[in-house]
């Protein structure tokens, strides 16, 4: 039983959670960062199950990722498939939920879920602070990681 979780991420917070998620997995694991690594696969033929996971940003996943889940949607909807995001806006995770990734992911899915988000202001350029210290009215750094619903999202993986 092989995974793939295709991710990617601009502040480090999607990282950060592709690796917890790892390591609740059971059998073998492989991560591709879609940002950073450009080269993405022929096919998916040696996995059976693939999770792909994406910051919000402006309530859209980022680029890469919904190119990769264009690209790759054939063989992804034979796939166990997990979808997961994380984001700051609770309010509106499930609707963020809903309106990204193509439908047909969304009908076959394992699991979806929002893990939550995290701040980082040293990593922001100057539109993304005053974005969100006007928007979401917060001038710190914030960690809001929600370990809890990654180890449910393993958990019915593992039990797929
Ligand atoms: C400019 C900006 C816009 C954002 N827009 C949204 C949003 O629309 N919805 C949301 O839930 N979170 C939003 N966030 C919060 C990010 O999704 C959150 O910080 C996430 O953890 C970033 O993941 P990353 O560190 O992997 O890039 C935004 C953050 C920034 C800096």
């Amino acid at each position: 039983m092989k995974t793939l979780i295709a991710f990617s991420s601009k502040h480090g917070c999607t990282v950060r959670c592709a690796n917890m998620l790892e390591k609740q997995l059971d059998g073998e694991v492989d991560k591709l960062n879609l940002g950073i690594n450009k080269n993405w696969p022929d096919n998916l033929e040696e996995y059976d199950k693939v999770i792909l996971g994406s910051p919000i940003y402006e309530g859209s996943i980022v680029r890469e990722v919904n190119q990769f889940s264009k690209d790759y949607l054939d063989e992804l909807k034979q796939k166990g498939i997990g979808l997961f995001i994380c984001g700051m806006r609770e309010d509106r995770m499930e609707q963020q939920l809903d309106t990204n990734f193509p439908s047909e992911l969304h009908e076959t899915a394992i699991v979806r879920e929002y893990f939550g988000g995290a701040f980082r202001f040293k990593t922001m350029n100057m539109l993304e602070r005053s974005i969100v210290r006007y928007g979401a009215k917060v001038d710190k750094d914030v960690s809001a990681i929600r370990e809890d619903k990654i180890q449910d999202f393993a958990d019915k993986m593992n039990a797929s």
